[in-house]
C-alpha cells in the first residue's frame, strides 16, 4: 500500500488495524521504529505518510469512504477443527468480509490480497452479495465487486519487487473493476505485464507459484545431501543445471531448508485442496515438499551432533542468524527455530546472535526464557539459550557456530580472530554456504558445509 501511495500520489490510501500498538508504531515520527524491518520502506513511508497515506483505527470510516478495499489479513494453517494442519484458517478473511459488507456505501471494489486457498473468494462473494441484497430491500445504493490480486514480493526485496515487478496478476469477471485495478499499477507498472485471469486461476496461480517455488528449494536440498554424500558440491551443480535457461539460476541455494510464512503453508493449502477433491496423489507428490524441508532440518541438528563425538550437551554454540532469511527481522517458520529446539533438546548451551530479531521474539519462538549457563561443566544440565551481541560474543567458549541466516556480515566474519576466541577442537557449521571456508579451515576450524562433499 506503501508502494501505491509513493506512485500514485492522486490515489488516498488508508491502512487501517484494529491492532492500536501496531498503528501507533506506523505513525511513529522515527521512521527506524516501523513494525517490519524491510530495506528502503522506511524512505517510501517517510515520503508519503500525512500526504496521501495514512495508518488509521478508524476501520469503518475508511471502508465507508472507499472506492477499493484490500482485505490483507493474515491467513494462518489451521491449528484444530477440519483441515487442522493443512488448511487455511479464515477466520479472520470472513470476519473482513463482512465488516466491508456492513460498512461499505456505494460501488466498492474488494481486491483479495491475501493469499487464500482456491475458491474464496466464492464466500466472500457471498456475503457480500447478501449485503446487497439486505441494501436494495432497504433502498440503499450498495454494490461490490470482487477481484483477485495475489501478492509475490519477497521479504528483504519487497520494495524492489513491487516497484519492478516481473508481473501482477488481477483475476475478476467484472471487467470495469479489473480495469481500475490495472490502471493503479499502470502507473508504473509496463503493460504487458499486467495479466488478467479469472478468479479461480489468480488464487491458483499463487499458490502455484509458492509451491513451485518450494519445490525447487527441496529438490536442491536433497540433492545437496546426496552431494555430502558423494563429494559432489552443490554449488556446483546449481551452477552447471542453472546454466540451462530450461531450469534457470535463480532459486538453487542449498541451505538449511525454506521457512517464512508462505511456503509451507501454501504447499499445505495445496495438499489440503487435492485431499479435498480426492487427488491423493497429487496431494502426496507436493506433501513430500514439506516432508523434505522438515527432514533437512532435523539433519542440520543431528549431524551437528554427531560431529561433536555424539554429544552437545553442555556444549557453547554459536548460533549466527535467527531469521529466516537475511534482510528482514521475520521469523515465522524460520528453521533456526527447529534447528536450535532440536539441540535444546540435545541440552546444548546455545549463544544465538541476529542482527535484527529481538531477544523475546526469540523466547517466543524457542518456547523458553533465556537462562545463563548453569555453573559447573553443564553436563547434568539442561538445554538453555542466551542473546549474545556479537558474533565474536557468541563465539567465545563456543565448540561450534552454526550459520542458519545468510546475513551478509557473516560472509565478512574474520575466522581467525573468532577461532581464537572459541574451545578446540572448534567446528564450523555453514548451513548457507557463506561464510569463507578456506580462511575458517586455515584458522584451525573443523568444517561442515551444506552440500560440500
Ligand atoms: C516467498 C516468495 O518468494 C514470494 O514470491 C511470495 O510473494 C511470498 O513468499 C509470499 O507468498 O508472501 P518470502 O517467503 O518472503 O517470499 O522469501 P523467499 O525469498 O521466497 O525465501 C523463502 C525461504 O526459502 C527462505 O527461508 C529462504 O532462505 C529459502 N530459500 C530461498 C532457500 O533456501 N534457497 C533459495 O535458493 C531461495
Amino acid at each position: 500500500m506503501a508502494v501505491i501511495a509513493d506512485r500514485c500520489p492522486h490515489i488516498q490510501v488508508t491502512v487501517v488495524d484494529l491492532n492500536a500498538a501496531r498503528i501507533a508504531a506506523w505513525n511513529d515520527p522515527d521512521l527506524s521504529k516501523l513494525p517490519v524491518y524491510e530495506p528502503g520502506l522506511d524512505a517510501v513511508v517517510g515520503r508519503c505518510r500525512g500526504r496521501n497515506l495514512h495508518f488509521s483505527t478508524a476501520v469503518e470510516p475508511a471502508i465507508a469512504a472507499a472506492d477499493m478495499v484490500f482485505l490483507s489479513v493474515n491467513t494462518p494453517t489451521k491449528t484444530k477443527g477440519v483441515g487442522a494442519g493443512q488448511a487455511s484458517d479464515l477466520r479472520w478473511i470472513e470476519a473482513s468480509a463482512r465488516q466491508v459488507a456492513a460498512c461499505a456505501q456505494g460501488h466498492t471494489i474488494v481486491v483479495e490480497k491475501s493469499t487464500l486457498p482456491v475458491r474464496t473468494a466464492a464466500t466472500i462473494k457471498a456475503i457480500l452479495g447478501a449485503a446487497q441484497g439486505d441494501a436494495a430491500q432497504a433502498g440503499e445504493a450498495k454494490s461490490f465487486s470482487v477481484l483477485s490480486n495475489p501478492e509475490f514480493l519477497a521479504e528483504g526485496t519487497a520494495i524492489t519487487d513491487l516497484e519492478h515487478p516481473d508481473r501482477v496478476l488481477i483475476g475478476g469477471e467484472d471487467p470495469a473493476a479489473i480495469e481500475a485495478l490495472a490502471a493503479i499499477y499502470g502507473a508504473w507498472v509496463p503493460a504487458d505485464r499486467i495479466l488478467r485471469t479469472n478468479l479461480w486461476s489468480s488464487e491458483l496461480s499463487k499458490l502455484t507459484a509458492n509451491c513451485f517455488l518450494a519445490q525447487r528449494i527441496s529438490s536442491i536440498n536433497a540433492i545437496a545431501a546426496v552431494c555430502e554424500a558423494t563429494g559432489a558440491d552443490v554449488q556446483e551443480v546449481a551452477r552447471a543445471i542453472g546454466a540451462d535457461s530450461r531450469i534457470g539460476a535463480k532459486f538453487l541455494k542449498a541451505g538449511p531448508g525454506f521457512g517464512g510464512s508462505c511456503f509451507q503453508k501454501d504447499v499445505l493449502n495445496l495438499v489440503y485442496l487435492c485431499g479435498h477433491y480426492g487427488l491423493h496423489e497429487v496431494a502426496a507428490y507436493w506433501q513430500s515438499v514439506v516432508a523434505l524441508n522438515d527432514w533437512q532440518q532435523h539433519r542440520i541438528a543431528r549431524l551437528v551432533v554427531q560431529r561433536l563425538f555424539g554429544t552437545v550437551t553442555g556444549k557453547r554454540i554459536a548460533v549466527l542468524g535467527f531469521a529466516f532469511k537475511a534482510d528482514t527481522n521475520d521469523t515465522r517458520e524460520a528453521p533456526a527455530i527447529r534447528i536450535c529446539r532440536d539441540l535444546l533438546e540435545e541440552g546444548a548451551q546455545l549463544a544465538i546472535y541476529d542482527p535484527k530479531v529481538s531477544e523475546a521474539q526469540m523466547a517466543t519462538d524457542l518456547a523458553q526464557e533465556p537462562q545463563p549457563a548453569p555453573a559447573g561443566n553443564g553436563l547434568s544440565g539442561e538445554g538453555v539459550w542466551q542473546l549474545a551481541a556479537s558474533a565474536e560474543a557468541a563465539a567465545t567458549g563456543a565448540d561450534a557456530v552454526l550459520i542458519l541466516t545468510e546475513w551478509r556480515q557473516f560472509a565478512e566474519l574474520d575466522w581467525p580472530g573468532l577461532a581464537a576466541l572459541m574451545r578446540h577442537p572448534a567446528w564450523l557449521f555453514d548451513a548457507r554456504a557463506i561464510a569463507d571456508a578456506e580462511a575458517a579451515a586455515a584458522a584451525g576450524l573443523n568444517l561442515w558445509t551444506v552440500g560440500r562433499g
